[in-house]
């Protein structure tokens, strides 16, 4: 056969390498004739799958590039939220593709499930490195039996053909700076009333400007809590308790104390709050839409874990997964994975425009006075 890639003439089969494509839905036996259908199915869902993911990968790897710059041009911030807006996307499309795996009944399923122990989607290595590129640590994962996930996958992958591409992506994946990594280096950088680190008094400027936001967060919350006990909404003791430990929740963490790395830590969220705060200023609005994307994009996962559930609870109910997993209990567990942990926190610490400190270099941001 000619080679496609030197064709003169090329054709949509040659370019899509469609021959070879259409080639791989065999299964474990190699005979796609031999299939039933609801295996060609089975097979053609996770393979559709499986082509996103690689999709999904490399635009998160672009998206990772760009923001893991020493410096990040405005203009680079938008091409960072366009790669990032297509993984969002692939994923959306991912949880609507399991209505297509539905159409598989549990019954028709359990004419071939036997014969997949011990494989399952928790060997999805594009799955894993997608995962570990987005900077979910391995100290996060939920153990699989007493024995750590990617451990697993790797003791799996010594003894298979394609263990050691399968193993390769994971490891390569490991070796990078991850988009949580290079997240937290932009915003450690972010300008904070007009002050960068390395200026002199930035911390300085930095615990100010959070120390007001607590003050004018409490004062409004004060007033939350006096309504609250005015109109027996609760026992006034449970919620001034209640209330208090928001307060002391939210000192500890804008301040940083509950981390070692408390400096660094604390500008980071600082800027995150700083952002999402003035986001009307010119210089904020693209990185505001920035981490909003981020927090889509982990919205998505999660929904995605979820959908995958409630798929499997349907399918096969309650029991072992093929992998050896509890199954739908052990992918519950995995819908509280969270990456961006500092974007979602600070949601619950936001304040209402009238209540956010006074700017200070509004100038700085690209704010024209009238
Ligand atoms: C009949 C359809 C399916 C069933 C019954 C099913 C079942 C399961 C179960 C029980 C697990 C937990 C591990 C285990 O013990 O095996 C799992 C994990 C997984 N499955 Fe599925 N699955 C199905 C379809 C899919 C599809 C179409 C995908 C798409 C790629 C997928 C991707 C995954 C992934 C990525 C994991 C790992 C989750 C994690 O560890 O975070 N599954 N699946």
């Amino acid at each position: 056969m000619s080679d496609p890639t030197t064709s003169d003439t090329p054709t949509y089969w040659d370019y899509l390498r469609l021959p070879q494509l259409l080639d791989l839905q065999g299964g474990l036996e190699g005979d796609e004739g031999a299939l039933e259908s609801d295996e060609l199915h089975f097979i053609i869902v996770h393979q559709a799958y499986e082509l996103w993911f690689k999709l999904a990968i490399r635009e998160l790897r672009l998206a990772r590039d760009h923001l893991a710059r020493p410096m990040v041009d405005e203009q680079v911030v938008p091409h960072v939220v366009h790669h990032l807006r297509r993984v969002i996307e692939i994923i959306r499309l991912g949880v609507d593709q399991f209505r297509v795996m539905e159409t598989l009944t549990p019954l028709d399923f359990l004419d071939f499930r036997d014969k997949l122990i011990p494989s399952s989607g928790f060997q999805s290595f594009q799955m894993r490195e997608l995962e570990i590129l987005l900077g979910l640590e391995e100290s996060q994962r939920i153990t699989y039996g007493k024995i750590q996930p990617l451990n697993h996958i790797k003791k799996l992958a010594e003894s298979s053909p394609g263990g050691a591409k399968a193993w390769a992506h994971i490891s390569r994946a490991r070796e990078e700076t991850t988009l949580r990594a290079a997240l937290h280096e932009w915003l450690y950088r972010t300008p904070i009333q007009g002050s960068s680190p390395g200026d002199a008094g930035d911390d300085a400027a930095v615990r100010r400007f959070l120390d007001t936001y607590l003050e004018r967060g409490q004062a409004r919350r004060k007033i939350q809590l006096d309504r609250l006990i005015e109109v027996g909404a609760g026992k006034p003791d449970a919620l001034r308790e209640r209330f208090e430990a928001t307060e002391a929740a939210a000192r500890t963490w804008l301040m940083a104390t509950d981390v070692e790395d408390t400096d660094r830590v604390r500008r980071i969220r600082a800027a995150a709050l700083f952002i999402e705060s003035y986001r009307e200023l010119p210089l904020l609005a693209w990185p505001r839409l920035l981490l909003d994307t981020v927090v889509e994009l982990e919205e998505q996962l999660v929904i995605w874990r979820s959908r995958h559930a409630r798929m499997v609870e349907r399918l096969i109910g309650r029991r072992v997964g093929t992998g050896g997993s509890s199954g739908v209990d052990y992918l519950d567990r995995t819908t509280k994975y969270r990456v961006f942990t500092e974007l979602w926190a600070v949601r619950s610490l936001l304040s209402p425009r009238e209540a956010l400190p006074t700017l200070a270099s509004r100038e700085f941001y690209g704010f024209k006075e009238s």
